[in-house]
């Protein structure tokens, strides 16, 4: 068992894997896996609640391998993949409603995206659904549990409608910062770049959006990471933020668009001469 000095292995996170209570023998396995993958400690459940087992192993969270989902539990605060609001996006969109985001990247059938900050992967599935079966979406997660959690969901995932659960399973996930994934692209090499870094500030608290937090990374983006978007971005770089931002000026986006009453806004910056 871990002592004390279990390294930390998320982001000053310490964690172990183990599995719901009672599990079948499969869920061990998968469990043990998991925490191989992560080279973290498997932490056998032996009927004790996850407050409890964490003390044992002197760690911060727990993920929790159970027959329904993997879920990243720390205090009150649970993380696990579901696809939030990307099905009623996706109706709207197909009700002919504007979302936002997809007029804003001016996203198109069979465009290739690369989504440089995938988090729960909502963005990038609705993407996935606009851009269709011709099209190309890459999403980057730097955070290693929110990338696996999320890659194996947007992997396994029963959407009730066929057409959003293939556009899950399109999507290609990568662990990586961007800016070294940017760093190493050949100018023009996606049609969109498309950055929603966690705010600034959070704009609401919830246990779902803390447990986000919680796992995920909070650095900003920097100008040489724009440039590098923009030297590998065959259409445009479009940047979500709050739509009081001063990271939109800081960044060098000018052109801001979005719905008038939003609270959210999306920046533009477009490949010059290139038709939309
Ligand atoms: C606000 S969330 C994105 C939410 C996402 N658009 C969605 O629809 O679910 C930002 C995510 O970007 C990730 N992130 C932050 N900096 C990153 C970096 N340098 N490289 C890759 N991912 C990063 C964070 O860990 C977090 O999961």
């Amino acid at each position: 068992m871990a002592g004390p000095s279990q390294k930390k292995a998320e982001s000053g996170l310490r964690f172990a894997v183990t599995t719901s209570l009672r599990p079948a023998p499969g869920l061990v396995e998968s469990a043990k896996q998991l925490a191989a993958h992560f080279n973290v400690p498997f932490a056998e459940r032996r009927d004790l609640s996850v407050k409890n087992l964490a003390g044992l192993y002197n760690a911060d969270g727990l993920l929790v391998v159970s027959a329904k989902r993997i879920s990243f539990i720390m205090g009150e605060n649970e993380f696990f993949f579901h696809p939030g609001l990307a099905g009623l996006r996706i109706k709207e969109i197909n009700n002919g409603k504007t979302d936002q985001m997809i007029s804003a990247m001016s996203l198109k059938e069979g465009y290739s995206i690369l989504d440089c900050t995938m988090g729960l992967g909502t963005d990038a599935i609705v993407a996935s659904y606009v851009t269709g079966d011709a099209g190309r979406v890459t999403a980057l997660e730097s955070s290693p549990v929110i990338c696996e959690l999320v890659k194996r969901g947007l992997h396994s995932y029963a959407d009730e409608d066929s057409q959003i659960t293939d556009a899950m399973r399109r999507v290609k996930v990568i662990n990586a910062k961007y800016k070294d994934y940017l760093a190493s692209l050949k100018p023009g090499s996606c049609d969109i770049i498309y950055f929603d870094p966690m705010f600034r500030s959070p704009r609401r608290r919830s246990p779902g959006i803390n447990a986000a937090r919680m796992l995920a990374d909070h650095d900003p983006v920097d100008r040489e990471t724009v440039d590098l978007a923009l030297n590998a971005a065959a259409r445009r770089v479009v940047l979500k933020e709050r739509r009081d931002s001063a990271e939109f000026e800081r960044l060098g986006f000018k052109k801001i668009v979005g719905g008038k009453y939003s609270p959210v806004a999306y920046g533009v910056l477009e490949r010059l001469g290139v038709p939309q």
